[in-house]
Formats: structure tokens, sequence, C-alpha cells
């Protein structure tokens, strides 16, 4: 069964699908078959990171029925070993995906042969986003240091955080639970997921236990990427302790990401960047975060609420 690393950043252009292609070209490199598939929908274009101008095929038809079969819409890359599901061509955005589409998707990917999988999953918070950020225990993401993009990510964590809360109730529960939290917090429960956890802990203390026992078996990552020499190098960390503090789940911070101009050269010459300007700190901070993260993640799927 594949490794599924999924990648997800609250704000657009903080690195995702850079992150994604980079760590998909270092896997491949090191022998492994490794799939990118790019679920940003409404502005796919990773098949461009991977040198791909004109994807001839893509998931839009497995959406459409144009195949049945996931399989069918992959691509090989230029690069040995490396193959892409291509988002593009796509006018569905990734919130409008059906329900029954995301749960055959997500059953048609924990099925592919590949040793790593890594999902771009765009910015935002849509439902569709939220479980596929969900359905690895692995999940990777990713801010620039810019107040903006951290307040995103830090967004993304708390709805991530919720939406596995409500797997574990009904609707009309979850209802109930979100009338409790608004007449004993008078407070928009999902602004403030620390009072739902809290009524959780004390009127349902045997789903509370099942919660934190979940949480306890994801590995979230955390990276900062575009981190320039003036920035705080530990702020990762300290993000993650806030975390901590207010959401009570462990976020691991993997490391930064150095800001390199070359970056925007590559993409702009549509070239594999490591290939490309491989002795750079960029470079060298890609090898250093593919080496932690395939030795730290263990554990692959938690596809247990399909
Ligand atoms: N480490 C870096 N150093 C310098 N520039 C970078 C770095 N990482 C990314 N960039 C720049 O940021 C741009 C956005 O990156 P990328 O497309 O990966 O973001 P994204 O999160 O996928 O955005 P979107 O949400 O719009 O898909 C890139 O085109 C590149 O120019
Ligand atoms: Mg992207």
């Amino acid at each position: 069964m594949a490794h599924i690393w999924p990648i997800g950043g609250g704000k657009g252009g903080s690195g995702k699908s850079f992150l994604a292609s980079s760590m998909g070209h270092l896997l491949a490199k090191s022998g492994r078959k490794t799939l990118l598939i790019d679920l940003d929908l409404g502005a796919a274009n990773l098949h461009t990171m991977v040198a791909i101008p004109y994807p001839e095929k893509s998931f839009s038809d497995f959406v459409t029925k144009k195949v049945s079969d996931l399989q069918d819409t992959i691509l090989q890359t230029p690069f040995s070993n490396l193959f892409l599901i291509s988002g593009a061509h796509d006018s569905l955005d990734i919130a409008n995906l059906p329900y029954e589409k995301k749960i055959k998707t997500l059953k048609s990917i924990a099925k592919l042969k590949y040793e790593y999988i890594i999902l771009d999953l765009g910015a935002g918070t849509a439902y569709n986003t939220l479980d596929f950020f969900l359905a690895s225990r692995n999940g990777i993401f990713i801010t620039t240091p810019e107040p903006t993009s951290i307040e995103n990510v830090y967004r993304l964590m708390r709805a991530i955080y919720l939406r596995r809360i409500r797997h574990y109730f009904s609707a009309a529960d979850f209802r109930a639970l979100e009338k409790k939290v608004k007449e004993y917090m008078g407070d928009d429960p999902f602004k403030k997921p620390e009072h739902i956890v809290s009524i959780v802990k004390k009127d349902y203390p045997y789903k509370y236990a099942m919660i934190k026992k979940d949480f306890s078996s994801f590995r979230f990552k955390l990276i900062i990427n575009q981190l320039r020499k003036q920035d705080n190098t530990s702020l990762g960390e300290q993000i993650c302790k806030i975390i901590k503090k207010h959401l009570g789940i462990n976020v691991d911070f993997a490391g930064n990401i150095a800001y390199d101009e070359h970056v925007h050269d590559a993409i702009c010459q549509r070239v594999c960047f490591l290939d490309r300007y491989p002795y750079t700190r960029a470079a060298n901070d890609l090898r250093e975060l593919k080496k932690k993260m395939s030795y730290s993640f263990g554990e692959q799927l938690s596809l247990d609420y399909l």
C-alpha cells in the first residue's frame, strides 16, 4: 500500500505545488515509484512543474465518467519513476466534487500501486479538501513566514481538526453539540474549536477518548517555505507549540525551505528546480526534508470513515 502525503496550505502561493513536485522528483530519483495527484482542480498547474505542457488526460475524465478507472488518467512524466494525475481542464472546483465521487476517488487512490502518492490540495477549507487531507495520517502543512499565510494555515488546521471530530457524530448529534456550544459559550463553534472540545469532553467522554486516541495516531508535519535570511528560523516550532496549546494536537515542525530566486527561474524555464539548481540552499533544504519525512512517516491510511 502506498504512503500518501497530502500537502495543504491555507493560502495560495505558499508553495504546495512546488513542494509536491520537489518531493515527487526526489522520491522518484531515489527509485521510489511515485504518483503526484493534482487535486487543486480550480487552478491546476502541477503538470507544468513536471514538464508536461499539455496533459492529454486528467482527473476530470474520471469525474465525468469518460473513464471508469482512475488508473486510466495517469500520465508518465519525462522523469523516470514519476507519474501524474493532472487536474488540468477541470471546470469543476474541488468544493463542487460530488460526495460519491470523492468517496470513489479516495477508494481508487487507496488501490493504486505506487510506493508514494502525493496529493497537491490547493488553498482553502472546502470540505472535500479537508477530507483529502484526512485520507492519510501523514498530512503536511506548508506556509510562508508571512502573518497572512500563517493565519490561513492555522485556520486550515482548525478546520481539519473540526472535520475529524465531525466524523464521530451523526448529523443530528453534531447539530445538538453545536447548539450546546452556542448556549454554554455564546460563540460560533467554528470560530473556537476549543469550545467544542471542552463540551465533548464533558458531555461525551467516550467519544472524547476515541477522538484523542485518533489524533494521537496522526503524524502531521509543518513546513515553513520561502524563509528569508532575516526571518525567524524557529517560527515553525513556535507555531507547533501554539497549535498544541490551543487545539491539543501534535504537529511536528519538519523544517524550513529557504527563499531562492532560482525557484522562479526554474518554473519559468519549465525545468526541475532540483536538477537545474542542485547546489542551492533551497535544494539542500528539500533533500533534508525528503529524508526526514520518508523516515518519520510510518503507517499510511486513515480511510476508516469510508
Ligand atoms: N522556496 C521558494 N523560494 C522562492 N520562491 C518560491 C519558493 N517556493 C515557491 N516559490 C514561488 O512561489 C510561487 C507559488 O508556488 P506554488 O505554485 O508552489 O504555490 P501553491 O501553494 O501551489 O499556490 P496555489 O495555491 O496558487 O496553487 C512559485 O511560482 C514560485 O515562484
Ligand atoms: Mg498549487
